[in-house]
Order: structure tokens, then C-alpha cells, then sequence
């Protein structure tokens, strides 16, 4: 089956083309066209990212990357066929909010060629909601224009999903699922999510926990702020972080910078839930103490910033691996499971205490958010027979959408 996938939840926009197989225990996704462009530069100077920039930028730069995948997928009939006069109508009503991408698409839609796809899948929620009706009016105009299905996707099962997959050893464009047992444990760690999931199977989820304020994601992208690092912060912060990691005596080394240890909060809590705006709020402090921030202190707050959240994550892990029956996989997901800290220190903590489980990292390209996972999941929405929307039907972004649900 061979499915276009659309991502603008926050500030990426991605399209990708993936030709899917197998069943849910098997799958295998061949990657035919994908292209992202991450917004992130735009929206350095707000320090977070701004919605109604998101959704102009959406806008501006959907068109494009949906060439670009195409041409990539090879799939696009060789003679442009132009839409007849109740289809152009139909994009444009869809399409009536969203600036100049009506009438960029039917640009497009005047000089190629239908595409042999047999879905749509896009991105409903959770998200920045302006972000996401950008993306769901996109997939409903591009259902009109091919008169194709439409699958709805929920966002984490993306992230989920994108945890299991391998990549083929011998062919790189191709993700292979491995062989997941239920139930497993989910953690997505982003700039919009920090949450861990059960799942008894693929599209039965309970939500075991969360955070009470600030995300992990938004928590590293504040202090990289409060120390000077551009957006998004996580990457920059853990590079520096890197830098102050080989310290023998973090205390010491600390001391002799001005710097004070940072709280864990929530690390002694019976529970899974986690709250970040504090170490964020105690990294204010000290950064206003110090006045004038030498290099040296910088770079001790954000090795001591990183530890301080690396050892509350792996707390709640175990925490959440001890409270119910014997876990054969656990997953981490979202854009902070590219930290490369973190990875290391979780895949010390399954090595020496969890043999028996099964640790299972993204991909690299697929922790940030990325059309593929949302193509995966999509897949595995049609292998369970999830309802599948027609162009005029009634489809709406969910900023807040849940992922619980049973069958
Ligand atoms: O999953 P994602 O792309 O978007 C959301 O769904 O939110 O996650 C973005 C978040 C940002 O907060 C970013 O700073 C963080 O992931 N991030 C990282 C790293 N790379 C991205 N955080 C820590 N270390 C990284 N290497
Ligand atoms: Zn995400």
C-alpha cells in the first residue's frame, strides 16, 4: 500500500511517500520520496515556537516539499492531467484559509501527473492546533485532486511506531518493524510531550503518567535560552553539556564556577509523572546570581542540567518498568530521544539491570518529528480497519487529542 503522509503538528512540515507491507508484527516501509523542512531558524528569535508563524510557514512551503517527495517517489503519471472545474472548486473552498496554498496547488495539480498512491494519512493531533488544520486541509485538497482516502493519525503513535523500526542493513531506504510483545512501555519525551504509555497492543494505550507543567523538550529549549543557546535548544545544550562531562568531580568542578547543584524534582514521588519548570526556575537563579556568565560556569549549568534530567528520567523508568507485570520492550520516542546522553546512560540502565527487556531507540532521522512515522502509523491504522475519511467528510485538527483508547 502505498500511502503520502503529511506532518505540521509544530514547527516541521513534512511529506513523505512510503510503500508499506505485512502485517503489524512484520511490516516493512519502503521510504519512495520524503522531504522536511524544519522551521526552527524562524522562530529562534520567540525562543519556542510561535503558532500563527507555524501555519504561515505550513503554508508557504507545503507545495514544495510535496513536489519534491513526488518527483523522489517516482510514482507521478508522466502526462499532467488538470483538474476538472468541481475539483479546482472543491480545493479552493478547502483551501480558502490557508493564504496562497490553494492556488500554489493548483499550480502544481495544472503540470503533473496523477501519482500512484492509495492514501492520504495526515497528522490530527495533538499539536498546535492553527499548525495542524494546515496540514488537514492540505490532505483533504489533495483527497479531492486524486480522489483518494484520508487517514487521520494520532501524532504519538507516529512517535511509537518510529521507536520499533529498524533500519534494513541491506537496503537503507527501507524500515523494518521488529519483533515487538505486548504489553510494552512508550515514552515520548518532545517539546510537546512528556508521557509514558502502555500499549496492550497497537492501538490500545493507556496514559501511566506525565508532566505537571513544563515538557522535558520545552525545559531543555528554556535553559538553553537562559544560557545563551539558540533554538531549539536541545541539540545545542547537549553539546555543550558534552563538553563538561569529563569533569572527574562534578561537585567540585561546580563549586569552583559559582554553580550549585540543581533540584530533581520529583524524583522520590510514587508515581509517573514528572514536573520540569522547576530545575528551568532554579537555573533562572543561578544564572541571575552569577551576573556576568563565564564560559566556564555556562558550561557546568548545562552539564549539570542535562544530569539533573537524565537522572529524573531514569528514576521514573525504573520506576515504571517495577510497577507492573515483566516488560519485554520499552520504548523511547519524540525529539529528546535524540540526546545523546540520555541514549547512553538508558542503554547502560537496560544492559546492567534490564537484560531481559528490550531497548528500543529511533532510528536516527525519525526521534524529530518527520512524515514517515506518520505514514507508518497510518498504515497500521488501515490494518486495523480505522476509520478512513472521504474528502467531504468532516475531519478536524485535535490540539489536545488523547491517545487512550480500547477496542
Ligand atoms: O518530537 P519533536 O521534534 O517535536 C514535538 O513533537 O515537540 O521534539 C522537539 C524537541 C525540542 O524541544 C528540542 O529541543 C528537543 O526535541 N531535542 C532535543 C535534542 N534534539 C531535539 N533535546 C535534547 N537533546 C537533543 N539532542
Ligand atoms: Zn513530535
Amino acid at each position: 500500500m502505498r500511502i503520502l503522509a503529511i506532518e505540521t503538528s509544530c514547527d516541521e512540515t513534512a511529506i513523505s511517500v512510503i510503500e508499506a507491507s505485512g502485517t503489524e508484527s512484520d511490516a516493512s516501509f519502503l521510504v519512495r520520496g520524503n522531504s522536511l523542512y524544519s522551521q526552527a531558524k524562524k522562530h529562534a528569535s520567540f525562543g519556542g515556537v510561535y503558532p500563527s508563524l507555524a501555519k504561515r510557514e505550513h503554508a508557504a512551503n507545503l507545495v514544495p516539499l510535496l513536489a519534491s517527495a513526488l518527483r523522489e517517489s517516482r510514482l507521478q503519471h508522466a502526462e499532467a492531467s488538470p483538474p476538472p472545474p468541481h475539483v479546482v472548486s472543491n480545493i479552493r473552498t478547502v483551501l480558502y484559509r490557508e493564504d496562497e496554498l490553494g492556488g500554489a496547488l493548483l499550480g502544481f495539480a495544472e503540470k503533473v501527473g496523477t501519482p500512484a498512491i492509495d492514501a492520504i494519512a495526515v497528522t490530527k493531533g495533538p499539536g498546535l492546533e492553527p499548525a495542524l488544520w494546515v496540514g488537514i486541509n492540505f490532505a483533504r485538497a489533495l483527497a479531492y485532486l486524486w480522489g483518494l482516502p484520508i487517514i487521520p493519525v494520532h501524532h504519538l503513535e507516529g512517535h511509537l511506531i518510529a521507536s520499533t523500526v529498524y533500519v534494513d542493513p541491506k537496503d537503507t531506504r527501507t524500515y523494518r518493524m521488529s519483533d515487538i510483545a505486548f504489553p510494552f512501555i512508550g515514552l515520548v519525551l518532545s517539546g510537546g510531550h512528556t508521557e509514558f504509555i502502555k500499549a496492550t497492543s497497537w492501538g490500545s494505550y493507556t496514559l501511566l503518567g506525565g508532566t505537571r507543567d513544563d515538557s522535558i523538550g520545552e525545559a531543555f529549549d528554556k535553559v538553553a535560552r537562559l544560557l545563551g543557546l539558540p533554538y531549539p535548544g536541545g541539540p545545542s545544550l547537549s553539546h555543550l553539556a558534552a563538553k563538561g562531562r569529563p569533569a572527574l568531580h562534578r561537585r567540585t568542578a561546580n563549586a569552583s564556577a559559582g554553580v550549585k547543584p540543581l533540584p530533581r524534582p520529583m524524583i522520590a514521588s510514587n508515581d509517573l509523572d514528572f514536573s520540569f519548570s522547576g530545575i528551568k526556575t532554579a537555573v533562572r537563579y543561578q544564572v541571575r546570581d552569577l551576573g556576568e556568565l563565564s564560559e566556564e560556569a555556562r558550561t557546568r549549568l548545562a552539564t549539570e542540567f542535562e544530569e539533573a534530567v537524565v537522572e529524573v528520567v531514569l528514576k521514573k523508568t525504573t520506576r515504571a518498568i517495577a510497577t507492573g507485570e515483566p516488560l519485554k520492550h520499552f520504548l523511547l520516542g519524540g525529539g529528546v530521544s535524540a540526546n545523546t546522553y540520555l541514549r547512553e546512560r538508558l542503554e547502560s540502565l537496560f544492559r546492567t539491570q534490564y537484560p531481559n527487556t528490550g531497548l528500543h531507540l529511533p532510528a536516527p532521522g525519525l526521534s524529530t518529528d518527520n512524515a514517515i512515522m506518520i505514514g507508518m502509523a497510518g498504515y497500521f491504522m488501515h490494518l486495523r480497519n480505522e476509520q478512513t475519511l472521504q474528502a467531504n467528510d468532516d475531519l478536524t485538527a485535535d490540539g489536545n487529542l488523547s491517545i487512550e483508547k480500547t477496542k
